[in-house]
């Protein structure tokens, strides 16, 4: 159960879940709210403005605040700015048409119109580094963090967000573009902007009730689990 103002509703498996009332979503004035009514804007909803140099170098700054065992920063970013996001949304254009030759050439290119129309795009990018203690299944869990502290940031300055990877994250080539080594992975393209003026209004996706998604630990009764 939520005591935010909410409705229920079924998902496709039949799973209850909840929808928060549009006026609460990204609730600003208090933080902890804030992590309560947090919502993403679908990228095709994004356009500009989008943040200014001091905005962005605060989003970074949140971005890179996460917990992060060994302070072995396995991540980083790359900025997709004016002329160089251009330079990329074509770069993908071409890329995705030389997969898909029989597609007609003035459909929109899936992703590359959002790097396009998005005023400011961050590729984070996993970067492990090898250590004797820490695995980078740990390293991962802090690349993920740092996206989503990332997106928060973004949302909580007032900016409409989204964290998305399609297929450019998932392509060796936009990889050897953006100049990966072979141990580095999209961990995702974050859409930055201004929520459009036409798009429809803001509703909420469902949740899960987090008691659906939660035990409490109970020791066994050893004695009763041991075989006579
Ligand atoms: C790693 C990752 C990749 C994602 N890729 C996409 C994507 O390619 N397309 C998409 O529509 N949503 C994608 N999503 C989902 C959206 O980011 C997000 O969950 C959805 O818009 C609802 O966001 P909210 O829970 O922040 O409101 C991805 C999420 C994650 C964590």
């Amino acid at each position: 159960m939520t005591d935010l103002p909410h409705q229920t509703v079924k998902g496709k498996h039949g799973s209850a879940g909840f929808e928060l009332a549009p006026e609460v979503l990204n609730s600003r004035n208090d933080i902890a709210l804030f992590l309560r009514t947090r919502r993403s804007t679908v990228a095709a909803d994004i356009t500009a403005p989008g943040p200014d140099d001091a905005q962005l170098a605060h989003i970074m700054e949140a971005a890179c605040r996460v917990p992060d065992h060994g302070k072995l920063t396995p991540w980083r970013f790359i900025l997709f700015q004016g002329a160089g996001r251009e330079a990329f949304a074509d770069w993908l254009t071409q890329c995705w048409r030389q997969d898909n030759a029989g597609a007609t050439t003035d459909a929109p290119v899936p992703e590359a119109n959002f790097v396009r129309n998005v005023p400011l795009v961050i590729a984070a990018i996993f970067s492990p580094v090898d250590h004797p203690r820490i695995p980078a299944w740990e390293q991962q869990l802090s690349t993920g963090a740092a996206c989503l502290n990332l997106l928060n940031a973004a949302i909580a300055m007032g900016f409409a967000a989204q964290w998305r990877s399609g297929w450019p994250a998932y392509h060796a080539q936009v990889a050897e573009h953006l100049g990966l080594g072979p141990h580095e992975r999209i961990a995702g393209f974050i859409y930055i902007g201004t929520r459009r003026a036409d798009a429809t209004p803001m509703s909420d996706r469902r949740r899960p009730f987090w008691q659906d998604r939660t035990s409490h630990y109970a020791p066994a009764d050893k004695a009763a689990e041991e075989p006579a």
